[in-house]
């Protein structure tokens, strides 16, 4: 069988993270790497023998011999690359978040539905060791009534992702995985209030958020992110149900912060995580474990047998439409209610 030929654009962690994966994958072999900065592109080729460095992302988008893009640019980027690939009949995987605002999401969603190729979108945490063993768990703890979920990281620089050009901030950068999270556990979110804001100056988008979300179930929760956390670079959940509790928690950079435990009637129970073994640990982020690597494999085995992906356009709309909401919810101070 010839393998399935993968072209990234985009050549910073992600596409180093992805070039890494697909490479390893027995039915794909990456093929060709685009970067703004060119010289970055042809270093990647390089190290991937049988891959080029192309100089424009549309030679790229067009080119017959692709049959996979991987979207790992920054996020005004993701519009144009996605419409444009879909439309020259390559699958699509998409870095997170999927666009910068819900009328982006709508022209993708509508260019997607209109194709036949599979596209995905890089929530790449539903295939951590810990989100899915939470998955595996949920039926122990009844309905969920409540969600709280945090995510932290020390990043004191400025840089691209600090742009309003990116169309938001942290919430975008992080709290797009946890709100996925959210809707995947509790269901949709109904309404929302929000307060985010820019906490270092020179960034020109929040760099500090709190949401307070109510779901279509009843259920409420609140999520916060911010690039101050000084703690660790930690990622924290917990679901509260009528049976039970679960808490969970891992990071970026760490494999030994991932943990999962549960509490119900009987006390707390030990849960084991099925953790990877070395050689099979991301390079760039060892804390994610093997999630990059599952993605893939989940991603290819959707275009190899014609599923549908777990996390797609619709979902990667859905969240990006309560990040709008939360936006909205702090200029205006109040009460948003979703759909918009
Ligand atoms: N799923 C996850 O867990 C995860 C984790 C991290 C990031 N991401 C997502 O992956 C994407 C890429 O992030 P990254 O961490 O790989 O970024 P990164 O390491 O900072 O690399 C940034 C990339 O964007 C390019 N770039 C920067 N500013 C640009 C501009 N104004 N116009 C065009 N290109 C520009 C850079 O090109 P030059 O080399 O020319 O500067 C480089 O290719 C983002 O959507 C991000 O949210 C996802």
């Amino acid at each position: 069988m010839s393998k399935l030929r993968i072209g990234i654009l985009g050549c910073g962690k992600m596409g180093k993270v992805y070039a890494h994966w697909f490479s390893r994958h027995p039915h794909t072999q990456v093929v060709a790497f685009y970067n703004r900065t060119y010289s970055r592109a042809k270093d990647l080729a390089e190290k991937y023998p049988g891959s080029r460095a192309m100089s424009s992302w549309q030679e790229l988008t067009e080119d017959p011999g692709v049959d996979i893009i991987a979207i790992c640019t920054p996020s005004h980027e993701h519009l144009q690359q996605f419409t444009a690939a879909v439309r020259s009949g390559k699958h699509v995987l998409c870095e997170k978040p999927m666009a910068r605002n819900a009328e982006e999401c709508r022209q993708i969603c509508e260019v997607a539905a209109a194709s036949s190729v599979k596209v995905a979108v890089g929530f790449q945490m539903r295939f951590h060791s810990v989100i899915q063993k939470v998955d595996e768990l949920l039926p122990r703890i009844g309905e969920i009534f409540h969600l709280d979920f945090v995510f932290g990281m020390y990043r004191p620089e400025v840089t691209w992702r600090h742009q309003s050009l990116q169309g938001g901030g942290v919430l975008m950068e992080l709290g797009s995985h946890l709100i996925d999270l959210a809707i995947h556990w509790a269901g949709d979110i109904s309404a929302l209030s929000a307060q985010n804001r820019i906490i270092s100056a020179p960034r020109e988008v929040e760099d500090y958020s709190v949401n307070l979300l109510e779901f279509s179930s009843g259920a409420m929760g609140y999520l916060s992110c911010n690039y101050f956390d000084r703690r660790s670079r930690a990622i924290f959940g917990n679901l509260i149900g009528t049976t039970g509790q679960i808490s969970w928690q891992f990071s970026s950079y760490d494999p030994q912060d991932s943990g999962v435990s549960l509490y119900t009637d009987s006390g707390k129970e030990e849960v084991l995580l099925d953790m990877p073994s070395e050689n099979d640990i991301d390079l760039v982020y060892p804390g994610h474990l093997n999630s990059f690597g599952r993605e893939i494999d989940h991603f290819v085995d959707c275009i190899l047998n014609d599923k549908e992906p777990l996390a797609g356009p619709v979902e990667g709309r859905k969240a990006i439409e309560v990040i709008d909401a939360s936006y909205r919810s702090t200029k205006q101070c109040q009460r948003i209610e979703l759909p918009a």
